[in-house]
């Protein structure tokens, strides 16, 4: 038996390695654990629910507010004691939090390989986003398997030096999870969503915003954006679900709590999720996994940051960088109410990030790297 360890601690890595551990577990050949740092707490319960993953650990790591230097410090000693005991033949990660520098940084130094789950991503600026730029730089300089979700992700890791053959194009592990969620999406709101009240002869907006490279200033010019966008326009609703990261709610709630048209509602589950990106008319977002997903659901998406890791959907043009300036927050968004033509182009473009078939062919290669091992 090969025995494979996820090591997992956040929404987007619970959305993102479900897929594959589902995969794995369903193969004799792989003996599949599980391991949750507890990175996020109410933000991942939900999702190991929905997903039905089982922690083998539960490191249970977060505490509100806490620094960098404690939560990687707390991880790393956690993983220790954890990898001791598992004694895998492969650790897992999935993208660029610092539960995945950890993760495979505790495998580098415990002598275990590593595989990386979309390996590859780069904006090229140390600095944004903050800290996932380095986190997925050196855990892909750690790793020892490269799972890139597109060709410019595998590009990118060949220009840094790593050998072309253990790298593997397989699309985004985000767009299996996404199509395994529309096929139980129900056609009504379950009421337990409890999702706020829109009048629906209004235009939804649905937004979503937590970089940290953005905390301060970017958030403050944010928020102003947004409010430009309901003033201007008396028939949008915004639904923003609101990070639970303290850096975000307050600015949040300060500029937005009391504004008509806005909703400001608590995280979302999944599901729930989905469903409001179905709803909505375009995406105003900062997340890496909306980018991703919402090409998939026709929903156009402007990226409120700088830079992107995922150029892919804009040179796809189904997404734009627009930046936290609020002028033009506010100005692409009226272009997109305003121009039916502009928006029809980009909600009708191909997602470029997966097609739902990631998971499946990152378990294929784990098969194919178990067979080599046992055979050494
Ligand atoms: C983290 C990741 C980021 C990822 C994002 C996904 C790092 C440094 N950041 O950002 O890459 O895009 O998750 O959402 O790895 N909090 C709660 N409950 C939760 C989650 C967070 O209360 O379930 C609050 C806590 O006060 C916590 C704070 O948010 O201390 C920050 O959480 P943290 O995981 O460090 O960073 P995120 O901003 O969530
Ligand atoms: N998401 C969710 N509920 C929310 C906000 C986001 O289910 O209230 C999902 C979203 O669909 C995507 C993932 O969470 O799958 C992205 O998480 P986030 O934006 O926090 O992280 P990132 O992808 O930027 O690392």
């Amino acid at each position: 038996m090969f025995t494979v360890l996820s090591i997992l601690g956040t929404r987007p890595e619970a959305t993102k390695l479900a897929p594959v551990i589902h995969a794995l577990q369903v193969n004799p050949k792989f003996t599949c654990k599980v391991c949750i740092t507890g990175q996020h707490r109410q933000q991942l319960d939900p999702f190991l629910k929905l997903f039905e993953i089982k922690s083998d650990w539960d490191l249970d790591v977060m505490l509100p507010n806490q620094s960098l230097f404690q939560l990687t410090s707390k991880l790393l000693l956690g993983l220790e004691k954890v990898i001791d005991e598992c004694q895998p033949d492969l650790i897992l990660v999935q993208g660029d939090t610092t539960t995945v520098l950890a993760g495979s940084l505790a495998g580098f130094y415990k002598k275990i390989p590593v595989g990386h789950v979309e390996a590859g991503l780069r904006s090229e600026n140390k600095y944004s986003p903050f800290p996932e730029e380095i986190n997925r730089r050196l855990a892909d300089h750690l790793s020892d398997l490269w799972f890139a979700p597109t060709d410019k992700a595998h590009a990118a890791l060949l220009r840094e030096g790593i050998q072309d053959e253990k790298i593997f194009v397989t699309g985004n592990t985000g767009i299996d999870a996404l199509h395994w969620v529309l096929k139980k999406l129900p056609v009504q709101p379950d009421p337990s969503w409890n999702l706020p009240n829109w009048n629906p002869n209004n235009r939804l907006i649905l937004v979503t915003g937590h970089r940290r490279e953005s905390f301060g200033k970017g958030f403050a010019h944010i928020c102003e954006g947004l409010s430009m966008i309901v003033k201007q326009h008396k028939n949008v609703e915004l639904v923003y679900p609101v990070h639970l990261n303290p850096n975000v709610r307050e600015p949040v709630h300060q500029q937005l709590g009391n504004q008509d048209r806005i909703h400001l509602i608590e995280p979302l589950e999944y599901t729930p999720f989905v469903y409001l990106m179905n709803q909505a008319e375009l995406i105003l977002t900062d997340s890496g996994g909306v980018q991703e997903e919402a090409p998939s659901l026709g929903k156009p998406v402007l990226v409120m940051r700088d830079v992107t890791e995922r150029m892919e959907g804009v040179e796809a043009g189904v997404s734009t960088l627009v930046g936290t300036g609020a002028e033009r927050i506010f100005a692409e968004t009226s272009r997109l109410l305003t121009d039916d033509l502009a928006y029809q182009q980009m909600a009708k473009g191909v997602n470029p990030y997966g097609d739902g078939q990631a998971a499946k062919r990152i378990v294929d290669i784990l098969l194919q790297y178990a067979d080599l091992a046992a055979s050494h």
